[in-house]
């Protein structure tokens, strides 16, 4: 007899949320994706996705027409006939003290609260701070104290940019649960995980919220070790793409995660981070290590301004610089904490003019940049009288660049390779001064 469908429900449609849901209706679950960003679930009912994400138009296309993924403003009245309900909300850092600001949990935990009438199950899918599927049972309880129910804590691992197959071929699923009703439903949910023999990991609640944060905090230290060790070899003469490809051979440290580059960014690891340093101190705990990755990252931010400086003979003033690149990442047009954002507003007060061009972020740019920042649609038009060229996302259309055009529309020769994307030999073959980050 082919098994009842699981009926769930997504609230939150941003990268995490919609992300998700597609994926689980992909798995066979009757999915509704619900947020109360009316424009965007507007958006998502047309069929358009208001993110840049590969292949999440195609997946989402899909199980709109085979009818189990629908979006929704409003989600209360399909609680009750749902097995699960995923709290993908946004989890930002809270303004002025960088604790992972949780009110819009809490505020989808109290809707909850007031509609269910049955028994169900309950997941934050979004980052929270450990203790946090605790709290959301407290606030459920005290407002309906006689329907059961279970919180359970299954963070997301998934990148932007490759966030289907992250989610899809995932390296594990965390699931933090208190019972075997929570764990048969999730077991239910990841089936098509279990049967690639990609391991499911139950664990309790809190062990769940702090594998996700000290697995964000750990990849965003590694970044800042290469980071400085760049900074090392820039003195050493040692080449920082050499000491990393070494010391990936060590399966102990492994390969990933040590590009050395302009500093980290994105919505994850800036406020993950920050959530950890502040989890901790709410326990009177001091997590140095956390601590001096931060202030490494904003270091190597300052260190890309020097090295532009430099490279410009000392002093950036009245200079045009072309910057090739704006989002945080290649694959994505998701500009929260992007390098680029802190890196461009000093050499606006340094008082440089800036051209820059995404092939996908202008849009989130614009209203994060400062308005004297020039925006151009192709990456040609960045370079003209420019006297410098920095590259600043490893976009692959930038390997493809008309070199010898770029050379003669730019008025000097400097191109600064803040991700070590392109080839020196090459770029100096065509005139280029070519810098790059610790080499
Ligand atoms: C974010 C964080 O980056 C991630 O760490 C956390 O785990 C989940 O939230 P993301 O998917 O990028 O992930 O969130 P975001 O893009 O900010 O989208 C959150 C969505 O929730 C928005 O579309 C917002 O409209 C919606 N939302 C927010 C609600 O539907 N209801 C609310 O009460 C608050
Ligand atoms: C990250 C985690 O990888 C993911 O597991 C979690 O769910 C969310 O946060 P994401 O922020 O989307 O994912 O991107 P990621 O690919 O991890 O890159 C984060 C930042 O680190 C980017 O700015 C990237 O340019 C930078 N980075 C990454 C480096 O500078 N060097 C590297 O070797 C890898």
């Amino acid at each position: 007899m082919s098994k009842q469908k699981n009926n769930i429900v997504v609230i939150g449609a941003g990268y995490v949320g919609l992300v998700s849901g597609t994926c689980f209706s992909e798995f066979g679950a009757n999915v509704i994706v619900a947020d109360r960003d009316k424009d965007k679930i507007r958006k998502l009912q047309n069929g358009n996705i208001p993110i840049y994400e590969p292949g999440l138009q195609e997946l989402v296309n899909k199980n709109m027409q085979s009818g189990n993924l629908t979006f929704k403003v409003n989600y209360s009245e399909y609680i009750n006939n749902s097995d699960a309900l995923f709290i993908a909300v946004g989890t930002p850092s809270r303004r002025g003290d960088g604790h992972a600001d949780l009110k819009y949990v809490y505020e989808v935990a109290e809707e909850i609260a007031t509609n269910i009438e049955k028994k169900i199950l309950i997941v934050n899918k979004s980052t929270v701070p450990v203790g946090s599927a605790r709290k959301v049972g407290g606030i459920i309880k005290k407002i309906n104290s006689n329907t059961e129910f279970s919180v359970a804590s299954n963070p997301e691992f998934l990148r932007e940019g490759s966030a289907i197959e992250d989610f899809m071929n995932p390296d594990r699923v965390i699931i933090g649960v208190d019972d075997e009703y929570s764990e048969a439903i999730m077991r239910d949910l990841y089936r098509p995980i279990t049967e690639k023999n990609i391991p499911l990991m139950f664990t309790d609640p809190e062990s769940a919220e702090l594998i996700k944060y000290a697995s964000n905090a750990f990849l965003a230290t590694k970044i800042s070790f290469i980071n400085e060790i760049s900074s090392v070899c820039e003195k050493t003469g040692a080449n920082v793409e050499e000491v990393s490809k070494g010391m990936g051979y060590d399966s102990r440290i492994g390969d990933q995660f040590l590009k050395a580059g302009p500093g980290y960014g994105g919505s994850c690891f800036p406020k993950d981070t920050l959530a950890l340093v502040r989890i901790a101190e709410e326990h009177d705990l001091n997590i140095g290590v956390v601590k001096a990755a931060i202030t490494a990252n904003e270091n190597q931010k300052k260190r890309m301004v020097n090295k532009i400086t430099d490279a410009l003979d000392g002093s950036i003033a009245e200079k045009r610089i072309g910057i090739l690149g704006l989002t945080f990442k290649p694959e994505t047009d998701d500009m929260r904490d992007s390098p680029s954002i802190t890196i461009i507003k000093e050499l606006i007060k340094e008082g440089a003019e800036i051209i820059a061009h995404d092939p996908h972020g202008l849009e989130e740019a614009r209203n994060l940049l400062p308005d004297e920042v020039k925006l151009v649609e192709s990456n040609s038009e960045a370079v003209i009288d420019a006297d410098g060229l920095v590259l600043m996302t490893e976009w692959s259309e930038y390997l493809n660049i008309e070199l010898e055009q770029f050379k003669s529309k730019m008025r000097g020769d400097a191109f600064i390779d803040l991700r070590n994307f392109l080839d020196k030999e090459k770029l100096e073959s065509y005139g280029f001064r070519y810098f790059s980050v610790g080499k």
